[in-house]
């Protein structure tokens, strides 16, 4: 492993898991196309060797954040749609030409950015337009005048309305009221625009939570991101979806001593050893994604059990107390987050002890850490 990585700590993506997990949303989402959420180099799973799988296993279109990840997944040599979920800047249309991107637009003014650059091309862009029904982040207002400016941007030569597009502010709580009005607006806005002779095309606004809970919000096409990488949306069962996590982060242990009680540990003497302790050195830190917030409140799990970390995450390095596990050597693997037997640490564990979502611990472990591509 360490001439592999080069480094005592990594993280293990299971392509295996990844493509049981696209099972499972293929079958949820029926005759629905699937766009796979691929942004944040595939919330830390690594944008390239996910999007393969995940185009093998029924992907219809990748989605990336940025125009910069769209780009980059077309240069990896992805002939498939890509969608970009964030808006393109005015003067970087013609990019979206050259790498035959497909661009959200939410604004009549972006939209005569793209229509020039098509123009300039000598071709036309297919575009989405976005919605707000209640997310509050881009989208035309679902009234008549968001209806109006789709028309127009509709009417734009050079350009075609491949669909329409909005996002869940709530999807994941248990309360689905808003969510439910979220879809009520969406409906109306697109019976709006087909009384105004547009054609919506393709809708689309199911995030995995709704993907999960709304079966009347899947619409023409869903937009699956976490779920694909295994974590359940808060509130959904575990029984009722038995997703398999995708990332697991380990690492082994550089270093081993046995101190006297009273030892301090790391920055701040936040911890001191209440007995003779056996204290082990770990080379991640909160560089690699592991949260300062931990301190105090992580576990890892070494030999099937689980080990507190103690002391002040480093930025490179970590300390756990292993004086109950028998056995423990240097070199020993340690799972921070995964499972091993009985035990399991999850990301939404984790995210839920730092008072963060599984989506930041995830994309927070894929930054720093080598990654180790297995087949389970
Ligand atoms: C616009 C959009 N669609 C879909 C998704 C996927 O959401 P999730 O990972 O909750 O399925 C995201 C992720 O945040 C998003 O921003």
């Amino acid at each position: 492993m360490f001439s592999k990585t080069l480094r005592w700590a990594w993280t293990e993506v299971d392509l295996g898991r990844l493509a049981f997990n696209m099972q499972l949303v293929k079958k949820k989402a029926g005759d629905c196309r699937v766009i796979a959420v691929v942004k944040a180099d595939a919330y830390g799973h690594g944008a390239v060797p996910v999007s393969k799988v995940l185009l093998k296993t029924g992907a219809d279109i990748l989605a990336a954040g940025t125009l910069q990840e769209a780009v980059a997944l077309r240069e990896a040599g992805f002939a498939c749609p890509i969608l970009i979920l964030g808006l393109t800047p005015d003067d970087c249309c013609d990019i979206l030409m050259a790498y035959e991107l497909t661009p959200v637009t939410a604004s009549y003014e972006n939209a005569c950015a793209i229509a020039r650059a098509a123009e300039a091309a000598g071709r036309q862009k297919d575009v989405f337009v976005a919605v707000d029904t209640g997310m509050g982040r881009i989208g035309v207002p679902p009234d008549e005048i968001g209806a109006a400016e789709t028309a127009r941007i509709h009417a734009l030569p050079h350009l075609r309305l491949q669909g329409i597009f909005s996002h869940f502010a709530t999807a994941d709580e248990p309360d689905k009221a808003y969510a439910r009005k979220q879809t009520a607006r969406f409906d109306a806005f697109c019976e709006r625009l087909r009384r105004a002779g547009v054609d919506p095309g393709m809708r689309t606004q199911a995030n995995s939570a709704a993907l999960l809970a709304l079966p009347d919000a899947l619409c023409d096409a869903v937009r699956p991101g976490i779920i694909l990488y295994g974590c359940h949306p808060a509130g959904a069962k575990a029984e009722d979806f038995p997703l398999r996590p995708v990332m697991s982060v380990k690492a082994k242990i550089t270093y081993l001593k046995r101190v006297p009680r009273g030892t301090p540990i790391s920055y701040g003497r936040t911890f001191t050893t209440q007995r003779e302790s056996l204290i082990a050195t770990l080379a991640l830190g909160y560089a690699d994604g592991l949260p300062r917030f931990l301190t105090g409140k992580g576990r890892v799990i070494v030999r099937g059990a689980y080990a507190p970390i103690v002391g002040a995450i480093c930025m490179d390095q970590c300390m756990i107390d292993v004086t109950d596990v028998p056995g423990v050597s240097p070199g020993d693997e340690v799972i921070l987050m995964g499972a091993q037997g009985d035990k399991r640490i999850s990301a939404e564990e984790i995210g839920e002890k730092t008072g963060t979502v599984s989506y930041e611990i995830l994309c927070g472990f894929g930054q720093r850490l080598p990654k180790v591509y297995i087949e389970g």
